[in-house]
């Protein structure tokens, strides 16, 4: 059967998320393989059209990939109408002028996350996109990771009776780039250049909660420039204006309460570079990128509190495996067939341009609560 070609403008293709997960593992790895059939039968595969700043790079990967299209010029691109899709990997702060441009020409829009500098501009752009009847996704790919696939199977089945809490610790070291290459680009520690890891993750964290525990009520937040010196792609020295660190609490609705590390600058004691604890009346579970462990009430001990003898009780023998069962693919990839099979079929997709809004009000308010040093309240946000 033949299949239907879909045109996918991809901006920003020379970057770390553009070019790795995006580019090779998504859209290459969909076109290298026939493309998806869809749940009716048909069958759709992609045509990537790359859109940089810099011809030569682009040829280059072009060449690389054996991909046809490549273009500087984005406004060529978003006026010919064999491109149906938008894709935006740019920095966050070049992302919202992007949208705005690709929403008037009524392209579909998918984005990486944050979608905005500011709720204001996130909301603005869900409105415009909602006023054009342009479709859009944008990037929750944390929610695809084995790990959290785990856990969700585990809500969905009522392992953990009543959730109480949620306890995340995300968080690597990043090189400062003076006697070891950073292993980030430099713009993540520069306020003025979008940096900042609230700003970065807790979009994340906002769709992570809301999609398995509950939406977020309230957040307190303490932000951290731990290290201020740092030396960029260049080797030159820059001072660090963005958090490097932040402390996060959050009230979930119905009453769970989470508490998130992030932070690049910890060094790894755990199995994976993020980890969270699920307690709940009837069982608890830590999961990671891949891995989930979960200790039922039955095979809970009952420690009691003894500074005075030294403990031999092997709590880590507590924990049963969770078996993986399914075949998890590349989360961008998984994320990307889905929305490309909703565009297709003209189905309602929950992972848009508003659902993108709500993690920026998530990260403004974070930002806010640090700088008050107060809790903030959220307020429901709403396309009209
Ligand atoms: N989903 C995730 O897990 C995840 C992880 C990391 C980053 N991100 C997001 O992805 C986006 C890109 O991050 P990255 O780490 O790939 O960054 P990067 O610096 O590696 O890549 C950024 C891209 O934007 C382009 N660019 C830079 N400045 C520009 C400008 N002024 N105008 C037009 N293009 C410009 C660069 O050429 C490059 O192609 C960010 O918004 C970031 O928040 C998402």
């Amino acid at each position: 059967m033949s299949a239907r070609e879909i045109g996918i403008i991809m901006n920003g293709v020379s970057g770390r998320m553009g070019y790795r997960q995006h580019l090779v593992r998504s859209i290459l790895a969909i076109r290298d393989e026939g493309g998806i059939e869809l749940g009716d039968g048909s069958r759709v595969t992609v045509r990537p059209l790359l859109v940089g700043r810099s011809e030569a790079k682009l040829a280059e990967l072009a060449e690389r990939h054996g991909i046809e299209d490549f273009t500087t010029d984005l406004d060529a691109a978003l006026a010919d109408p064999r491109w149906e899709i938008y894709a935006d990997f740019l920095v966050t702060k070049a992302r919202a002028s992007a949208l705005r441009k690709a929403i008037a020409a009524a392209k579909t829009i998918y984005t990486e996350k944050p979608t905005a500098e500011s709720v204001e501009e996130a909301l603005e752009l869900a409105r415009l996109a909602a006023a054009a009847r342009v479709k859009t996704g944008v990037v929750h790919d944390k929610l695809y990771l084995p790990g959290l696939q785990k856990l969700k199977r585990l809500i969905d089945s009522g392992f953990f009776g009543r959730i109480l809490s949620v306890r995340g610790e995300f968080g690597y070291w990043v090189f400062e780039g003076d006697w070891q290459p950073a292993q980030r680009p430099s713009w993540n520690y520069r306020a003025e250049d979008g940096g900042g890891i609230i700003v970065d993750m807790f979009p994340h964290w906002n769709y992570v909660l809301e999609n398995l525990f509950g939406a977020v009520r309230t957040v307190y937040a303490q932000a951290a420039v731990h290290i201020q010196d740092r030396w960029d792609e260049r080797g030159e020295h820059y001072t660090a204006t963005a958090e490097d660190a932040a402390y996060g609490v959050f009230e979930l609705e119905g009453g769970v309460v989470a508490q998130i590390n992030s932070s690049w600058t910890v060094r790894v004691d755990r199995d994976e570079l993020v980890e969270f604890q699920v307690d709940g009346t009837h069982g608890s579970a830590v999961v990671g990128l891949f891995g989930a462990k979960i200790q039922h009430r039955n095979a809970t001990p009952k420690p009691v509190w003894n500074p005075d003898l030294e403990d031999a009780h092997d709590y880590d023998a507590d924990w049963a495996g969770v078996p993986t069962n399914d075949v998890f693919v590349n989360g961008f990839r998984q994320q990307w067939e889905e929305f490309l099979t909703s565009y297709v079929l003209g189905t309602p997709y929950e992972f848009d341009l508003l659902a993108g809004a709500r993690g920026v009000l998530l990260a403004e308010a974070g930002l806010r609560s640090s700088r008050e040093g107060r809790k903030i309240a959220l307020d429901p946000l709403a396309l009209d």
